[in-house]
């Protein structure tokens, strides 16, 4: 018997990979951050260095692989072959919802990564309306069981209100979070799933002992979208577009948190470029995931290492454009806003 949450990951890798379920019309706004070309970089490109270190991992550039799957037998090589790519060019991977195999002991081999990729950095995921369900110590046994180095929360507000299953009831979730981060044997981060994390969130989640957010803003793949898609409840194009777009997204996340935690730019992130903007404006790691999955869709392993070598590239060829080594450099560029995002920032 296929239970409704394997079921459910089913559904959203075919959806995933059969429909366009992207934003519409809005964008990240990464568009209109205009950075500042340097012609004259006095800079060699050999010598542009984007490493950076984790919650304790190096990364060889900083891209983590946004969570996708684990918890259906289809997803063990989805997740294997990330994980291959991942060690090979040195970076991170977060899993999807471990929901699945909290229920079902079994589906663990669908999750574990670390035979074929022991170096590196492996996230967890559980849901923020779920984590009320499940004690610290039930995930505890869990997370050793597939050897992660820490484990992302959603929080999906929007995606839950979508689906046909969804869970309601995000009261209290800020006290369980805190709670989470003091009894989950690894560091904590929090993540949005493509609808963007606001100021007052990031507030509020600065209390608690994250180490991280992820901001997951708008721009990229609408998960309000391809839930009402599996809800058929006629809303189909209402939610598509709702969220705070990820430039704003990490723009508010920045000024919550005061530098205190950790910050990755996500959510609809396409391009080098994108990831370089992203950076610029705060984040310390950039991250994807409908593109890792479609190059992993077309290609296997490869696909999704050839994905990633170019991904790479272009940051680099980014930075060394702006006269600038490395991510401390990029964190002093400065740059122009204009349009939609300029009109935003200005009624903040
Ligand atoms: C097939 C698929 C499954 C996903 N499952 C999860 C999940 O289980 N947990 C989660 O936090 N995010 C999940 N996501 C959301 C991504 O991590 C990410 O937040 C979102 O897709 C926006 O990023 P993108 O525009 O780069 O795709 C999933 C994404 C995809 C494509």
């Amino acid at each position: 018997m296929v239970s409704t949450t394997e079921q459910r990951k089913k559904e959203h890798l075919e959806l995933c990979l059969t429909k366009d379920v992207a934003f519409k019309e809005k964008t990240t706004l990464l568009e209109n951050i205009e950075l500042h070309y340097n012609c004259l970089p006095e800079v060699s490109m050999n010598d542009v260095d984007l490493s950076t270190n984790f919650l304790g991992k190096k990364f060889d550039f900083p891209f983590l692989v946004s969570a996708i799957t684990g918890g259906a037998q289809v997803t063990k090589k989805v997740n294997k072959d990330i994980a291959i790519a991942c060690q090979e060019t040195g970076i991170g991977m977060g899993l999807g919802s471990m929901r699945a195999m909290i229920e079902d002991s079994k589906l663990a081999k669908t999750y574990y990564v670390k035979d074929v990729a022991p170096d590196i950095f492996v996230a967890g995921n559980i849901g923020a309306a779920q984590i009320k369900e499940y004690s610290p110590q039930e995930l505890n046994e869990s997370i050793n069981e597939i050897e992660l180095d820490a484990l992302a929360i959603h929080i999906n507000a929007g995606q839950e209100a979508m689906q046909p299953e969804g869970d309601f009831d995000f009261s209290g979730v800020i006290d369980k979070i805190k709670l989470y981060a003091e009894e989950i044997s690894v560091p904590i981060y929090v993540k949005e799933v493509g609808h963007g994390i606001g100021f007052e969130a990031a507030t509020a989640l600065k209390q608690t002992g994250i180490k991280a957010i992820d901001v997951q803003g708008a721009g990229g793949t609408s998960w309000m979208y391809i839930d009402a898609l599996r809800k058929k409840n006629g809303m189909k194009d209402t939610f598509r577009e709702f969220g705070l777009p990820t430039a704003v997204s990490i723009i508010e996340v920045k000024n919550a948190l005061s530098g205190e935690k950790k910050i990755i730019g996500s959510g609809g992130i396409r391009t080098g470029i994108d990831a370089i903007k992203a950076i610029i404006l705060g984040a310390d790691l950039v991250g994807n995931a409908m593109p890792v999955l479609q190059a992993q869709n077309k290609s296997a392993s490869k696909g999704v290492v050839k994905y990633l070598d170019k991904f790479r590239q272009e940051m680099e060829i980014t930075a060394f454009l702006l006269g600038c080594k490395n991510i401390f450099d990029l964190k002093k560029q400065e740059y122009v806003v204009l349009g939609k995002l300029k009109e935003w920032l200005n009624q903040e």
